[in-house]
């Protein structure tokens, strides 16, 4: 099977949520399987409110959703014995230490002791967690019970992986260890669906995302997509004093401490850099990242949501 998640207009409303405010409007994507695909967004978008219906936790209020050609409506049960998912909001059991705690997960899934021992071995080194193996989970910091959590579904042997923010709150060192470990996975033919907010993390290791915005898919694609898709693919950053008016209509300009940030189209955006080294002014030059991406994307629908909204009344009467 090519897609290991398929999602059609999928809909949710929650049931004490205003009327008419859906946490998801009306959502669709494919998901490929082997692949991470990462889910971005604002606070709100919706992120959560997808993983949880996926993992079947939550039920959708219409839509259709198949995760491994099942739907999350009524074949539950064929889907929750092959994915594991890491909540966003995840307590592991406080009176386990960090090995019992993976061990036993792992056990609980169905595999056989010898095979859970040698994967919880590896996953606590995998995580640098080997030092805190015997401590209790209770007695860990944030971050160390978010690595516990991690573990414990990366050393699974899940065919969907969700992970709902699992770097959130962890150390660089650790962060790249995750990211590693997501990599294994994905070698693994597994398929990840990873949120997060640290979008170098989401460029570093999505196949394709998808840009959630109010519910529903704003932007879609593999990086190299994303970035053929807004009005200027290219960002030059310019440190010294180059002259303003020059910049007029280049692209979009904004003053940095020291300079301009101009974000341009190819052509534009190299002819600027030979101007500004003509001048003696540092200059780099490269493609846009995601945050730019996002910033500039969601930047713009939000402008259009207020423009298209009717005016408030003011607050405070002049
Ligand atoms: N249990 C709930 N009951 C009612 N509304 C909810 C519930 N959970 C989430 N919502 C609402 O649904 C919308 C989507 O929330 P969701 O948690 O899916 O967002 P998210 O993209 O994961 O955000 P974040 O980046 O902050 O984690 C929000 O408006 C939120 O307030
Ligand atoms: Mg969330």
């Amino acid at each position: 099977m090519s897609n290991a998640i398929e999602a059609r207009h999928l809909r949710k409303v929650y049931p004490k949520s205003p009327p008419g405010v859906a946490a998801l409007a009306d959502l669709s994507l494919d998901v490929p399987t082997g692949r991470v695909y990462g889910l971005i967004g604002r606070n709100g978008a919706g992120k959560t409110t997808f993983v949880r219906i996926a993992s079947t936790q939550l039920a959708p209020t219409s839509g259709s959703l198949r995760v491994l050609g099942h739907s999350v409506e009524g074949e539950e049960r064929e889907i929750r014995s092959r994915i594991a998912c890491v909540p966003q909001e995840s307590r592991p059991l406080y009176f386990l230490n960090v090995e019992e705690v993976v061990y036993l997960y792992l056990k609980l899934r169905g595999l056989d002791p010898a095979d859970a021992k040698r994967r919880t071995r590896d996953v606590l080194e995998e995580l640098s967690l080997v030092e805190y193996r015997r401590r209790p989970v209770s007695r860990l910091s944030g971050g160390l019970r978010r690595r516990a959590m991690c573990a414990m579904v990366l050393a699974s042997d899940a065919e969907v992986l969700f992970l709902d923010e699992p770097t959130t709150g962890l150390d660089p060192i650790a962060r790249r260890e995750v990211w590693e470990a997501i990599r294994r996975t994905s070698r693994e033919n597994r398929t990840i669906v990873l949120t997060t907010h640290y979008l170098d993390e989401a460029e570093a290791l999505s196949t394709r995302l998808a840009l959630v915005e109010r519910g529903q898919v704003l932007l879609e694609g593999s990086p190299a997509d994303l970035r053929g898709r807004v009005r200027y693919p290219y960002r030059v950053v310019l440190q010294g004093a180059y002259p303003r008016e020059e910049l007029e209509g280049l692209g979009q300009v904004s003053a940095i401490e020291g300079g301009y940030l101009v974000f341009a189209r190819e052509a534009e955006a190299r002819e600027l850099a030979r101007r500004a080294l003509e001048r003696g002014i540092r200059v780099s030059l490269g493609p846009v990242s995601l945050e730019d991406i996002f910033l500039d994307v969601v930047g713009r629908s939000i402008e259009s949501e207020e423009t298209s909204e009717s005016p408030e009344e003011p607050e405070v009467e002049a």
